[in-house]
């Protein structure tokens, strides 16, 4: 595995890539590298012939008070991680390379950023659209992988590359779980015990949601209550926002149905969790 952290060296490599009609698979990342990057890697893998993931923990999508500064940085442990799961070329920038001075381009996807995440974090979005459609300018891939973990995200990155007639095709890879049910999070290593027995609750109340959908029930407003009551009976949890929408455009639903995904945040003790199912796929 190669590691590459300078823009022009990166663009160099995904130049002659594309020259000798080699497929690039992508998956972005911010490190802390744990078994859901890892599948992303693997499916990265399985579809291209050479596999570039970039780690860059990106300043402009955290808000004030959000964890930029503490966020686990490890690049020796990450670029082992992903060299055994079938990276090629590990792409890590420099901050101060990716926004040099004078930047000021932002690519903001209006609508489907304006709810779920996007309502409680002002501006996320704004700042995962620009560095990755930067990414996308840099790397060159053929296709990129996207976790249905961040539900709303693959949405809106998928809503961008149709937009902008990006020709990178995306593709959705499946959440994967603690043997608990909980998705794996590298911010799941801020819980205490008492949380993290919690925590299981949010993955409980989804999985609650496909089986009542699976016996008929199709209100969504009953089974979010139900959530609620679930997710509330336990002591460290708050809801941020429990809410159904169509898991391509984002939009409210009326009713359960197919690819309607069912997405919750919570916060358990201090730590803000986001999970999400989408019905007929689980
Ligand atoms: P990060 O949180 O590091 O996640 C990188 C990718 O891993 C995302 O596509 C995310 O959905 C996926 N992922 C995380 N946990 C997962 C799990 N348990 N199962 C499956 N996939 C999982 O998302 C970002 O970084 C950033 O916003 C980024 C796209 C890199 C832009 O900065």
């Amino acid at each position: 595995m190669e590691t590459v952290t300078s823009i022009v060296e990166m663009k160099r490599a995904a130049g002659s890539l594309r020259r000798e009609g080699r497929t690039v698979a992508f998956v972005p990342t911010m490190g802390a590298l744990h078994e859901g990057h890892l599948s992303l890697i693997r499916e990265a893998d399985a579809r291209a012939d050479v596999v570039v993931v970039s780690v860059f923990v990106n300043p402009t999508q955290f808000g004030p008070g959000e964890d930029f500064d503490t966020y686990q940085r490890d690049l020796k442990r990450d670029s082992e991680l992903a060299e055994a799961a079938g990276c090629d070329i590990m792409f890590a920038p420099e901050v101060d390379d990716m926004y040099p001075v004078g930047s000021v381009t932002q690519v903001c996807v209006s609508g489907l950023t304006g709810k779920l995440c996007g309502a409680v974090r002002p501006g996320h979005f704004d700042g995962v659209c620009t560095v990755v459609a930067k990414l996308f300018g840099i790397v060159r891939p053929h296709l990129a992988v996207f976790g249905q973990k961040d539900g709303q995200q693959v949405a809106v990155i998928e809503r961008m590359v149709a937009d902008l007639d990006m020709s990178v095709e995306i593709v959705r890879s499946p959440t994967i779980r603690e043997p608990d049910g909980l998705a794996m999070s590298s911010r799941n290593a801020n819980l205490s015990g008492v949380e993290r027995r919690d925590a299981a609750v949010l993955f409980e109340s989804l999985k609650h949601v496909v089986s009542r959908y699976g016996a008929g029930e199709r209100n969504v407003e009953r089974v979010v209550s139900e959530m609620r009551e679930m997710i509330e009976a336990r002591e460290t949890t708050e809801i941020q926002y429990i809410t159904a929408v169509d898991a391509s455009t984002l939009e409210d639903v009326d009713e359960l149905g197919e690819s309607v995904m069912v997405a919750l945040a919570v916060f358990v003790g201090t730590t803000r969790l986001i999970d999400n199912v989408v019905l007929g796929a689980e």
